[in-house]
């Protein structure tokens, strides 16, 4: 299996390094623009391999995507991230040029390859790379729910002082201050998490959860990475090893849930086909009416990219 990791920054370089510490393919090329990088960061995870025990071999390119010929999986970091201050959505102009130029190179060496973007605003970016690599939406995908999940998840576990290992849970939605965590489909080892904490401190979990990115970004001065990295290189291996996970995957809709032409984060299977199944869970009217909201959210950030001319 091969894996390509577009942008070798933060987040491409701790995906890579997951990938190539999990095995989960035997090459992994991580790619970026700025001279010498992607195969310095390439080569400091290559030497990592006799210490930690890994065969996957990395290997690193300046901007030459022949390197990245006939991959099975590619995930796209490329963009500028936040700055303290800026939304997700501050980045579509600098970004949407980027996203596209990367995607267009990728499917030019890998025309079979399942895209995974993680570049932000995370859905438009979607949608974007979706609109230039001109192939089946199941092939091409957003990473947010995992990591938005993993947030909410993670604050859980440390306010019920139980492992992260034994919450489950869905959060639906754009990535952004509109997602939608999901008390209803929250369970700790199976107990409904609603049983185990107060309902004011779970809101108080899911407010922080959705400005959990920006926390981060007013810590570092910068945008999240170990978290991120993580999450894509767990859809990747979703994919590489067939494994039908069910993860919360910014996918194109066509009429699940009522919407339609939009690219949105639902729960789905992910395989070595990437996305084989849209599940479309039964939401409560209030549940609907904020998916609808985030919908709208996205839906809006949707149409500043279709009128900036910059897709094919
Ligand atoms: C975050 C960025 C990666 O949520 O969007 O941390």
């Amino acid at each position: 299996m091969k894996v390509t990791v577009v942008g070798a920054g933060n987040v491409g370089a701790t995906c890579a390094d997951v990938l190539a510490q999990r095995e989960i393919a035997n090459e992994i090329v991580l790619l970026d623009i700025k001279e010498g990088f992607a195969e310095g960061k390439a080569l400091d995870i290559w030497q990592k391999a006799p210490i930690n025990l890994y065969d996957s071999r990395t290997i690193g390119s300046t901007n030459d995507y022949s390197k990245t010929a006939n991959s099975d999986v590619v995930v796209i970091t490329s963009g500028l991230p936040r700055k303290p201050g800026m939304s997700r959505d501050d980045l579509i102009a600098t970004n949407a040029g980027i996203v596209k130029t990367v995607t267009e190179n990728i499917i030019q060496h890998s025309p079979n390859a399942i895209i995974v973007i993680v570049s932000n605003p995370l859905d438009v970016m979607t949608y974007c790379a979706y609109l230039n690599a001109k192939v089946d939406s199941s092939k091409v995908f957003g990473m947010a729910g995992v990591l938005d999940t993993a947030r909410y998840r993670a604050f859980l576990a440390e306010e019920l002082n139980v492992s992260p290992k034994d919450i489950q849970a869905v959060l639906m939605g754009g990535h952004g201050d509109t997602m939608v965590p999901l008390p209803r489909y929250t369970t700790v080892a199976g107990i409904p998490v609603t049983e185990l904490i107060s309902p004011e401190k779970l809101d108080e979990i899911i407010e922080r959860t959705k400005f959990g990115g920006g926390e981060i970004v007013k810590l570092l001065g910068t945008s999240a990475w170990y978290a991120p990295g993580a999450a894509a290189a767990q859809m990747v291996e979703a994919i590489v090893r067939d494994q039908k996970r069910i993860f919360p995957v910014c996918a194109w809709l066509n009429g699940e849930y009522g919407l339609k032409d939009i690219y949105l984060g639902v729960p789905v299977v992910l395989g070595k086909n990437g996305i084989e199944k849209i599940i479309e869970l039964q939401l409560n009217t209030e549940e609907k009416a904020l998916l609808d909201e985030s919908a709208k959210a996205v839906k809006s950030v949707m149409d500043v990219l279709d009128n900036m001319n910059v897709n094919a």
